[in-house]
């Protein structure tokens, strides 16, 4: 992430504020401060993560808002096609030739000269190895790194790129494709459920790199092309990770695009995914990847957040609950967050300390 990248963030996220502010609270933050079923360490040890997920009323929530902000795409076809995604993203691009793919991958540099393998393991490449709205939000040690967190991470991206949609149109009279910078976001990190699998002790798959980023993006916007998705949209979808306004950003967008055409199998020229000479994106560049680009950055935050909230329920795990084997405190944790979430459990943390960060976490568990 450049300087430029955080500067623009920063002067996005009070565009941001402004639609927040005067909006009331969500059905999702309701239910994470409402009356919780409070659950015995044994019950929780003897549950899986998607059970986890699936029992959680916040993560429930966070997927309902996606998917009421996916009904309102404009664009019919588009609109099935990212229902039909969230519903089950399963890897179509684990169908292509992944030998032919690597080799293509390696003589243009895109990924590590020793690198064996593309995909994640995969059993049935029509099913998605869990639902989108089990998934973490990212790696074990990153932001949202719990059951639920790719859907708590994506309802408040998806929340702020339409604010931020509407914000630029109000202040500034754009014009943007509503469908692309929002429909963008909601398929900015369709993979994760493939890339993050839960693992035994109850952590998850580590990633890989490619294209010189997280391997789940590249998969992500390769997923979308192979399943048709608007040339405008994609582009826009693979700024999640980088904008296009300096030299350096743009090559990185540019080679996720190259690579994602790889594993699609398309021309990403004769597609409309980037200029003639490769080098740039389709120019002029539209501005509906800034959108995603800004609203992606709920991780700077949340990256903190989580990793501060995991240390204080280790002594608290410790302390209170007498866990101190590995697998059990990933359970434990896995379910504490995925019923509060690691943002408000910081949040309750760095404003009221550990006895109420403690009396919030004994909402949901008791020994
Ligand atoms: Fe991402
Ligand atoms: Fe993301």
């Amino acid at each position: 992430m450049n300087t430029l990248s955080r500067r623009n963030f920063l002067h996005g996220s009070a565009l941001i504020g402004v639609s927040v502010a005067a909006a009331a609270m969500t059905p999702m933050a309701a239910v994470a401060a409402g009356p919780k079923n409070c659950r015995s360490v044994k019950e929780v040890f003897s549950m899986s993560d998607v059970d986890m997920a699936k029992n959680s009323e916040v993560v429930q929530s966070a997927y309902d808002t996606i998917v009421n902000v996916a009904k309102k795409i404009n664009n019919s076809s588009l609109r099935s096609s990212i229902l039909s995604i969230l519903e089950n993203p399963a890897p179509s691009i684990a169908e292509g030739n992944e030998a032919g793919i690597l080799s293509s991958l390696k003589k243009e540099k895109l990924i590590a000269s020793d690198a064996k393998a593309i995909f994640p393991r995969i059993q049935n490449k029509k099913q998605s190895p869990q639902p989108f709205w089990s998934a973490p939000g990212s790696g074990y040690g990153s932001h949202h790194a719990y059951p639920g967190g790719l859907a708590t991470h994506t309802a408040l991206n998806v929340v702020s790129a339409q604010a931020l949609y509407e914000n630029y149109r109000h202040i500034n009279n754009l014009d943007l494709d509503w469908d692309d910078a929002v429909g963008g976001e909601i398929l900015h990190d369709l993979h994760k459920p493939w890339v993050f699998q839960w693992e035994k002790n109850h952590a998850c798959r580590v990633e890989q790199t490619l294209a010189g980023t997280g391997e789940h993006h590249v998969l992500s916007v390769a997923e979308s092309i192979k399943r048709g998705i608007k040339p405008s949209l994609v582009v826009a979808q693979a700024c999640a990770h980088e904008h296009p306004s300096s030299k350096q950003g743009e090559a990185l967008v540019v080679g996720w695009l190259k690579a994602a055409s790889i594993i699609a199998g398309v021309d990403p020229v004769k597609s409309g995914l980037l200029a003639a000479d490769q080098k740039t994106l389709p120019l002029p560049r539209r501005m509906e990847g800034y959108v995603v680009h800004l609203a992606d950055h709920d991780w700077v935050i949340s990256s903190s957040a989580c990793q501060w909230s995991v240390q204080a329920l280790k002594d608290l795990a410790k302390e209170q609950y007498g866990i101190t084997d590995e697998t059990q405190f990933n359970a434990f944790r896995n379910y504490v967050l995925a019923n509060l979430t690691a943002m408000r459990l910081y949040g309750i943390l760095s404003s009221q300390g550990r006895k109420a960060f403690a009396a919030d976490v004994a909402r949901v568990i008791k020994l």
